[in-house]
């Protein structure tokens, strides 16, 4: 298990469809604990494997880690996810992206969905999530479709976004290294100062 290094938008990368998973192998196994790993340790609550340059459709999350003293929730593995149906209806949540460092905005999708998914033994669920995990989870199957949560946003808020990351890509904010347990620097920044009004979204970095 391990902690990877994070793609930081803009990455080419973060554009580009992920590869359908054909068999479910100890590669497939590893990568999945170690998402989970570097989703911890950045303090959010779904990751997509395009996140660690892995190009394939697998994802996870865990909305509720944070609500026990750091033990975690209810764990899922989406391995091929597809949504069957959504509930059609207008929800907003201010959602953020590990893969874009402190930045957070209202988008819009539907509050419920039905996804079709293998699991990490490779049997087939159908599932319905609601609430902040069925943000999350069309959040990560965007990341598979090489769509991120600034792509729902308007283009000006979007440019926005953008001229600031890479702005603190130049300044050196985001040099890659590996994360570890003993990492100086500290990745719960602002948490306590931030404002709760939002769901944390999935990738939220604070
Ligand atoms: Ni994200």
């Amino acid at each position: 298990m391990a902690i990877l290094p994070l793609i930081i938008a803009p990455d080419v990368r973060l554009k580009t469809k992920s590869e359908p998973v054909a068999v479910i192998d100890d590669s497939i196994r590893a990568l999945a604990l170690d998402l989970f790993d570097t989703m911890y340790h950045e303090r959010g609550i779904g990751l997509a494997a395009v996140q660690v340059g892995e190009l394939k459709r697998v994802l996870v999350a865990d909305v509720n880690w944070r609500d026990d003293d750091d033990t975690p929730g209810k764990q899922y593995i989406l391995i091929n996810p597809e949504i069957l149906e959504d509930s059609g209806d207008d929800h907003v949540y201010k959602e953020g992206c590990l893969s874009f460092p402190d930045q957070f905005a209202d988008v819009v999708r539907p509050s419920t969905v039905r996804v079709k998914y293998l699991n990490i033994k490779g049997e087939s669920i159908e599932e319905t999530f609601e609430g902040i995990l069925a943000t999350c989870i069309q959040h990560e199957i965007d990341h598979l479709n090489g769509i991120v949560f600034v792509d729902h946003i308007s283009s000006v808020k979007r440019d926005m976004i953008t001229r600031k990351l890479i702005k603190m890509k130049k300044a050196g904010m985001f040099e890659p290294h590996v994360h570890g347990p003993n990492c100086s620097h500290d990745h719960d920044h602002g948490h306590d100062d931030h404002d709760h009004e939002h769901v944390h979204g999935e990738n939220c970095n604070h």
